[in-house]
């Protein structure tokens, strides 16, 4: 993170944009349980929609699709698959995570207003594409890239998205109408909210912590790694002001944190 005088180079926004892009990044959560009943208007859809197809990817290929799922019909065969897909999840966790598996809220299906599946089409550009010749799964995070400027956009607008993912792939695709050929890469839930949380409720409901920066990063081998080296005090620091920069941002209710 740049502040004004620590070599900020001509490119680089005003501190102000770039307050408000990690502003976005840090206060972007995974929404499942806050959606109000209220409907997004086509212009705010339209400008995270846009803001996903400017994505970066492999080859310029834009293997995308963004299916907007309004129909409650529709929304109601999605919530089937999931909840098929969600009792086997259960099954697979044992004992005392299974039991905390089952508070978790893990989509807002039903409570969204608007449902985004995002695809890949592996074939779009036809099978030789410029930087997937040899890792052939580059078309996928491609996708994925646009997701992640949909969830970014949609947050600045105070919209929020939840990505489901606990679906038999096959059922996603039938209940949408997804041809075989497409990959399903992810369902969002979209919507207007009552409120975002600090912390990633998975944290929040103590399934997992964050991890600390500091032991992610390794110099020049895997596995490498250097305590003392200044850029690791200051991922630290940074790590510590990202999360404060995400506390101040919220307006976080105390009660009811994660009840499903
Ligand atoms: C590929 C992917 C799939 C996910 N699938 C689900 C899901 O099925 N249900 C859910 O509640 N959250 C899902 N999430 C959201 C994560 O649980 C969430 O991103 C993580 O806990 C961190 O929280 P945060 O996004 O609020 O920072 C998914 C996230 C990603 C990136």
């Amino acid at each position: 993170m740049k502040t004004e005088h620590d070599g900020q180079d001509s490119h680089a926004f005003t501190a102000e944009a770039r307050a408000a892009i990690y502003q976005t990044i840090f206060s972007r959560r995974d929404v499942r349980g806050q959606f109000l009943p209220k409907s997004v208007p086509d212009e705010v859809l339209s400008r995270i929609l846009t803001a996903a197809h400017y994505a970066p990817s492999v080859g310029f290929m834009q293997p995308w699709n963004f299916l907007v799922v309004r129909s409650d019909e529709t929304k109601r065969q999605v919530h089937a698959a999931f909840l098929e897909a969600h009792a086997e999840a259960t099954e697979m966790f044992e004992g005392k995570q299974r039991a905390a598996y089952k508070t978790l809220k893990l989509e807002g299906i039903l409570e969204s207003p608007v449902g985004i599946c995002i695809t890949c089409d592996r074939q779009r550009t036809g099978p030789i594409v410029v930087g997937r010749t040899h890792m052939k799964t580059m078309d996928l995070y491609s996708s994925v890239c646009a997701v992640q400027n949909l969830w970014l956009a949609a947050r600045a607008e105070g919209l929020g998205v939840g990505w489901v993912s606990i679906f038999n792939q096959a059922a996603l695709q039938t209940a949408l109408g997804i041809p075989k050929g497409i990959t399903p890469i992810a369902y969002l839930c979209v919507g207007y909210v009552s409120h975002f949380y600090a912390k990633p409720e998975l944290e929040a409901a103590g399934w997992l912590p964050r991890l600390q920066i500091e032991n992610l990063v390794y110099f020049d081998q895997w596995g490498q790694s250097d305590l003392q080296d200044p850029l690791i005090r200051q991922l630290m620091f940074d790590q510590a002001l990202a999360q404060a920069n995400a506390n101040a941002t919220v307006h976080q209710p105390t009660t009811g944190l994660n009840a499903a």
